[in-house]
């Protein structure tokens, strides 16, 4: 199969792109490298079976050919990050709804079968646990620049079902429920690898607001697993599905569980949202998927537990540092 990977120089998209090609896949990838890097690609650059264009899929040229060879498009090429969403909101915008605009328009005129990554950010401030994929949403204000993620990725959505009923695109949605792994990087707010390098520096772990807020992580070669069986599944198409692990920890303890699992002598130092992010700052108290859908139509479930996670992340960062 020949499959196309936008924003496979990121963290998500390099272990994907490792995965499809090492399934005898041959793997082409759109990458400007913005928040990516050609490092995560090391393992699969001079492999025959994979290519790359390192160009922007707002207005590369090649990207229309890219489609039309491909047999599976996975977009995940996005401005992504709450810290990056929050101080760029414009390229947010542009980024996420632009881009996929057009890679959606490509394989829709080709009828490629295509996936594309939302988040769970689109529940917005909905308290309900779990999220199911057929909940009302919540998002907050356009005065809170943190929505624009949220709001970018519901258009992509929208957008999405519009082509599959207009075109019978062979289309899916995919809400990833944070990712996490080795290669995503810490520097646009990303928790665990923030808590991590700090951990292992002796540095304070910095837990914004009261750290009750509630996540539940999932292991990238679990997300990947995921992406992999849902692109082969016909009756997935159409559908928008969650993709997450379902074991949920308060911020605070997964800092306190870092600290004891890395025996580090960090400190915990709690920091305000205002301070952390900006004046009205509104985070998502919990973040728990309900994962019954895919295990229906994929037999997909997360297998990976948090602790080695933890690991994955603490060898891989130990490497950097
Ligand atoms: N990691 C998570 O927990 C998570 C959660 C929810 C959704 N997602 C979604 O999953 C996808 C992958 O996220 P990730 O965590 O791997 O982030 P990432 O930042 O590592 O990957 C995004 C990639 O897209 C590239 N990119 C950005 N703008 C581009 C453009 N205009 N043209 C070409 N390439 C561009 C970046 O250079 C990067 O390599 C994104 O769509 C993101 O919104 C991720």
């Amino acid at each position: 199969m020949n499959c196309l990977v936008t924003g496979g120089a990121g963290f998500i998209g390099s272990h994907l792109t490792e995965a499809l090609i090492a399934d005898g896949h041959s793997v082409s990838v759109i990458d400007d490298l913005s928040t990516g890097s050609l490092q995560n690609l090391t393992s699969v650059k001079n492999h025959p079976a994979f290519s790359l264009i390192q160009g922007n899929m707002l207005n590369a040229p090649e990207l229309p050919a890219l489609v039309q060879q491909s047999d599976v498009i996975f977009h995940l090429a996005a401005a992504v990050g709450v810290e990056l969403v929050v101080h760029d909101p414009i390229r947010t915008i542009t980024t996420n709804v632009f881009g996929t605009e057009r890679v959606l328009s490509l394989a829709s005129q080709y009828g490629k079968r295509i996936l594309i990554a939302s988040t769970s950010e689109v529940y917005g401030k909905s308290d309900k646990i779990p999220f199911h994929e057929t909940d009302d949403l919540l998002i907050g204000s356009p005065k809170h620049s943190r929505w624009s993620y949220a709001c970018s990725k519901l258009l992509d959505e929208f957008m999405l079902m519009a082509h599959v009923r207009s075109h019978a695109l062979p289309g899916t949605v995919v809400r990833f429920f944070n990712t996490v792994g080795p290669r995503q990087t810490g520097r646009y707010g990303m928790v665990i690898p923030r808590f991590v390098s700090a951990a292992l520096q002796g540095q304070p772990l910095r837990v914004y607001g009261s750290g009750g807020q509630t996540r539940c992580f999932c292991h990238v070669f679990d997300t990947v697993r995921a992406l992999r069986v849902v692109a082969q599944t016909p009756s997935a198409c159409g559908e928008i599905l969650n993709i997450g692990n379902t074991e949920s920890i308060t911020i605070y303890n997964l800092a306190k569980r870092i600290i004891s699992r890395l025996g580090s002598s960090s400190e915990i130092e709690m920091i305000p949202y205002e301070q952390a992010y900006e004046v009205g700052f509104e985070d998502m108290i919990h973040r728990s998927p309900c994962c019954e859908k895919i295990l229906n139509l994929c037999g997909w479930q997360a297998e990976i537990p948090l602790n080695t996670i933890l690991d994955d992340v603490a060898a891989y960062l130990r490497q950097k540092l």
